[in-house]
């Protein structure tokens, strides 16, 4: 089948069986690996993407789902130029080890961080309860997350 959507503001169109999912569209066919694939049952939160501004688990939905959609992953929440504030704020934080689970966190917390800006702590940890990490122990994310709710404020 024929899908055709938009991917970090660029137009697509992909030849998929009807079973494949978003994940493996965009990480297989459209190489966009920074989507991660860890449970590829809704657990993990590894493969979370924006999809029409809503966090959603890639693993979960079909790609044919999204047709017509517009898509965020990771790749497009950053930039060739300088860290985004989000970004500099998960460094300044120390808020990642490995690494594997970070992009579905950034992309996650970047939909709470525009919808919610003035979200407490409470709230962070409430939504990033989708998000397992195994390494960090989550206090540094929730600072991070917490530190980077200026730049939203100020429509950054
Ligand atoms: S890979 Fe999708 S939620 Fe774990
Ligand atoms: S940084 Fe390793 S799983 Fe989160």
């Amino acid at each position: 089948m024929l899908v055709q959507f938009e991917v970090n503001d660029k137009a697509v169109s992909v030849e998929v069986e009807p079973r494949t999912t978003l994940v493996d569209c965009l990480r297989y066919q459209l190489r966009l690996t920074g989507t991660h694939v860890g449970c590829e049952h809704g657990v993990c939160g590894a493969c979370t993407v924006l999809v029409n501004g809503e966090a959603v688990r890639s693993c979960l939905i079909l790609a044919v789902q999204v047709d017509g959609s517009k898509v965020v992953t990771i790749e497009g929440l950053s930039n060739d130029t300088e860290l985004t504030p989000l970004q500099k704020s998960f460094r300044k934080h120390h808020a990642l080890q490995c690494g594997f689970c970070t992009p579905g966190i950034v992309t996650t917390a970047h939909a709470l961080l525009t919808e919610e800006p003035d979200c407490g702590a409470d709230r962070v940890r409430q939504v990033l309860s989708g998000n397992i990490c195994r390494c960090t122990g989550y206090i540094s994310i929730v600072e991070a997350i917490l530190d980077a709710r200026a730049a939203y404020k100020t429509g950054s």
